[in-house]
């Protein structure tokens, strides 16, 4: 069976509509077809300053979200990257065959260190995409003859750190034999980019968008719909997809038509002339019906802590399985000396 491998910040106290529809909605599909590893990347999140408790917390609301949307411990490995320590080790062997150039090149490095000045950019946040590439690597199937197919679903914005994570799979095959099968990034077509309700041009962001531009996946049922109906559109009335001209409004036909399942056209033909006002109370009511059982879900199963670690420990102890066995390969090809 192929695989697949995902990861996802807890730097919020909730998953907002971008991570669902770009990310996390084909994790729980792809779960069906693949032997699937889902990660939740709290080394990741300590890249920028950071609450230890608010970490804790945020750590198990991400872990809980994944199950109520549906991800099954039994079928998909669901853990926490600091729970298996190869993730920081293989790191660092990759860190090792990345160009400082290289690494300098990461848009979202450029884009969050200049948010940050260089006072509170820090040497993990310059490294960030490393550890990604050996997150996704340590689960790489074995390369070999017959299928390797190894996928990662992520969104738009992690293009650049799949094609890393690519070159460095193929570097250290490359240099030291054929270890790694270099991942293909999985992107969905519709939805790769969803873009903050407040200013339509930008990415929908837990960093960078206000509480206004955020639809998040745990939000009570009122803020939610109220949000929706006060997402930014144009001057105009018509329901028609114009990324130019029309940023929000087609914003907001992306996104209903990757919760409803529908193309586009057709709901610009369903909403002819009939306004914004129709079109947005009905997308309000297709995103509450989507994360309202999600967000039940969720505290459902944050109610109960000590079952929520006890699947994560099981996710570690099946995670650290495949993890320990790509690093004794890499150590061997590396040149490190067996411990005997
Ligand atoms: P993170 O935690 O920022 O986001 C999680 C996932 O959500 C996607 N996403 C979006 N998709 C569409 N529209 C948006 N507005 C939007 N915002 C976020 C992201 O593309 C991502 O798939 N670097 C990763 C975490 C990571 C990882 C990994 C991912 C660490 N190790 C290994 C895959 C494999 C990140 O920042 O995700």
């Amino acid at each position: 069976t192929p695989r697949v491998l995902s990861g996802i910040q807890p730097t919020a106290d909730s998953f907002h509509l971008g991570n669902y529809l770009g990310a996390l909605r084909q994790w729980v599909a792809l779960q069906e077809s693949h032997e699937a590893f889902y990660c939740v990347v709290d080394l990741h999140a300590i890249t920028v300053e950071h609450d230890p408790d608010a970490l804790r917390r945020r750590t198990r609301i991400a872990a809980a979200q994944l199950l109520a949307m549906g991800v099954d411990p039994e079928r998909a490995t669901v853990f926490v990257q600091s729970h298996v320590p190869e993730h920081a080790e293989l790191a660092w062997v990759l860190g090792c065959l990345t160009g400082f150039g290289e690494a300098g090149r990461m848009t979202q490095f450029k884009d969050k260190s200049s948010k940050q000045g260089t006072a509170g950019t820090t040497v993990g946040l310059f490294t960030y995409p490393i550890l990604q590439a050996a997150d996704i690597l340590l689960y790489s199937p074995e390369p070999g003859p017959g299928e390797r197919v190894f996928h990662v679903p992520v969104g738009e914005d992690q293009r650049q750190h799949l094609e890393l994570t690519r070159t460095l799979a193929q570097r250290f095959n490359h240099r030291f034999g054929d270890t790694f099968v270099p991942p293909e990034a999985y992107i969905p077509a519709g939805a790769a980019k969803i873009t903050d309700l407040q200013e339509p041009t930008a990415k929908m962001s837990k960093s960078a968008s206000s509480p206004q531009g955020i639809v998040d996946v745990l939000e009570e049922p009122g803020p939610m719909r109220k949000k929706i109906m006060r997402a930014v559109t144009d001057t105009g009335s018509e329901v028609v997809y114009d990324e130019e001209k029309k940023a929000g409004v087609t914003n907001l036909l992306r996104i209903y038509s990757a919760l409803e399942g529908v193309p586009v056209t057709a709901l610009e033909e369903r909403y002819a002339g009939s306004g914004y006002g129709q079109f947005k109370k009905d997308l309000a009511q297709l995103v509450l019906d989507t994360f309202t059982p999600i967000r039940e879900r969720t505290l459902a199963l944050l109610g109960d802590e000590e079952r929520l670690d006890r699947l994560l420990a099981q996710g570690a102890d099946r995670a650290s399985r495949v993890a320990a066995r790509t690093m004794d390969t890499v150590r061997e090809r590396v040149g490190f000396v067996g411990r005997g």
